[in-house]
């Protein structure tokens, strides 16, 4: 994979140019015939609101032009092309939702979750933006400034930094966006963190619980007696 959470169509055809262009090396270097060209993931998710998600479209007409005219002229024509995308499918389309338990106003104003890095990682491991909307506040205007923290006792558990938005208070429900990857798939027990449930909004506008949160005997269910 060259590319990684890549929101340019350009770069994202320079990948499959390369990888024709390589084919086309192969063939003639060393008289392969080749059955497919893997141009594996990497398509980003627009995770600032500023920023435009990759019209499928656009690039498939953009790769399709690479195909016509780098593989064809080179008799590659029969050529398979395969991907393998990840974070692209499932990140745009789950919410990590919390509620707020705790408000501080020393030094900064703290905004304390029941969720933590345990449920989605980016943030703290990488410094990753994700966007968070307080529910029912989506109209009022962003004139506050929050650090939006964890439940752990770590100093970057934290989904946001310095970020303004609507006045918290505590009970709010706090969505946060763009965690369908890397979210609980990353999740992890630490500090006897238990894993959320996962409710999935369906077509039809119902909810329906699909997967129910972690239990205590869940997280003891692996010790051994002896
Ligand atoms: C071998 C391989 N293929 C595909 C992917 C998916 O990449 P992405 O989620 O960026 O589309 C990964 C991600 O780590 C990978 O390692």
């Amino acid at each position: 994979m060259i590319v990684s959470n890549e929101l340019s169509i350009d770069n994202l055809v320079l990948t499959a140019e390369m990888l024709f262009e390589l084919a086309v090396e192969i063939k003639e270097k060393l008289g392969m015939e080749l059955e497919f060209i893997n141009l594996g993931g990497g398509i980003g998710v627009a995770y600032k609101p500023e920023q435009t998600p990759v019209d499928y479209s656009i690039l498939s007409q953009k790769i399709k032009e690479k195909y016509d005219s780098i593989l064809i002229p080179n008799n590659l024509d029969k050529v398979k092309i395969f991907s393998e995308n990840g974070r692209v499918i499932t990140g745009p389309y789950d919410w990590l939702v919390s509620r707020v338990r705790h408000i501080k106003n020393t030094y900064k104003n703290y905004v304390g979750l029941d969720a933590c890095m345990a449920n989605l990682m980016r943030p703290a491991l990488y410094g990753a933006y994700h966007h968070i909307t307080i529910l029912g506040k989506e109209s009022l205007s962003n004139d506050y400034k929050y650090d939006i923290t964890g439940s752990l006792c770590e100093n970057n558990d934290k989904f946001a930094v310095d970020r303004m938005l609507p006045k918290i208070e505590v009970g709010d429900l706090v969505a946060i966006h763009d965690a369908g990857a890397h979210g609980y798939a990353m999740g992890f027990n630490y500090n006897g963190k238990l894993r959320s449930a996962e409710l999935l909004l369906q077509e039809d506008g119902s909810i329906r619980k699909i997967r129910r949160a972690e239990t205590i005997d869940d997280y003891l269910a692996t010790q051994m007696e002896e």
